[in-house]
Parts: structure tokens; sequence; C-alpha cells
């Protein structure tokens, strides 16, 4: 049975991460309407990946006696400058969507709840890979800078990077 507390943590992790789906969401709108096709299928799939993320916790929450709660969500940015300014923002808001599992794995660990600690420790490797797969790709947007032809193969490319090849080795264990 879950505690009040961690049931409320769970919860408010499920929206963060349904958040995350619809941000990636609109960045795919974007991406697609801009041309840059290979940027819209990443983030329809990373989109798609947030969703997984959230429906896990919602079995989770119910499974362990909690009531999942399906969210209202915030209406997501739909404009940006540059393709820049769209990753830059994906890893702001990653750094923060990591700092929201770190809370929680604290709440686990003070109310003792060893059994959401250990489901929640998926969640932290997953947050590894994510912060390193997006900044290696604000590392080569920087390498490219403002080059047309540079940014059409960072858009042809994009799909074949991937988190596993992003992670640092012993970070993705
Ligand atoms: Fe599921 Fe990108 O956090």
């Amino acid at each position: 049975m879950l505690s009040p507390n961690i049931e409320r943590a769970l919860n408010e992790q499920m929206k963060l991460e349904a958040e995350s789906s619809q941000f990636y969401l609109a960045m795919a709108g974007w991406a697609e309407n801009k041309g840059y096709n290979g940027t819209a299928d990443f983030m329809y799939r990373h989109s798609d990946e947030e969703r997984t993320h959230m429906l896990k916790l919602m079995k989770y929450i119910n499974e362990r006696g909690g009531k999942a709660i399906v969210p209202a969500l915030p209406k997501p940015a739909t404009d940006f400058k540059e393709l820049r300014e769209v990753f830059d923002t994906l890893l702001s808001h990653e750094e923060m969507v990591t700092q929201k599992i770190n809370d929680l794995v604290f709440i686990c660990l003070d109310e003792r709840d060893y059994t959401t600690h250990n489901f929640v420790q998926w969640y932290v490797s997953e947050q590894i890979e994510e912060e390193a797969l997006a900044r290696t790709i604000i590392d080569k947007l920087n390498l490219i800078g403002t080059d047309k032809s540079g940014m059409y193969l960072f858009d042809r490319d994009i799909i074949s990077i991937n988190a596993t090849s992003a992670a640092a080795p012993d970070a993705a264990k």
C-alpha cells in the first residue's frame, strides 16, 4: 500500500511525464512544419516514449493500491526560433525532470518505501540517458552553427542518434 505522500509524489511525476509527451509532440509539429522531417520523427518517437513513462507510473500506482489521476495538461510552447532553441528547451526540461526524480527517491527513502524506491530506479537510469542524448545533440548543433547545409545533414542523421550511443559507457549501466 502506498502512503498518501508517495501516492501524491508519484501522481505528480505521472503528470510531468504526460507534460513531457505533450511538449515533444508540439516540438514534432514545429519541426514538421519547418521541413525538418528527421527531427520531427525523433520528437514523435520521444513523445511516445514519454507516454510509456507516464503509463508505467499509472499502472504502478494502481497496482499498489493507490489511485492514478489522469491530469489536465498545460498548452505546450509551439513556436521556436530555431532547432537549437528546441533542443535547449528539451535539455532544460529533462534537467528539471531529473531533479523531480531525485526528489522522489528522497521521499521513498524518507518513508522507507523500498519497493517504490526500487521502481523509481528505472527512471533514474532513464534520466541519465535522456540528458546525455540531449547534450550530444546540442554539441552537434554547436559544431554546425548557422550553416544551412550542416543543418540539412543534422536533420538527416538525427534518426541514427539514439540514447544508447549518447550515454557515457559507465553511465548507461
Ligand atoms: Fe520521462 Fe524525459 O522523462
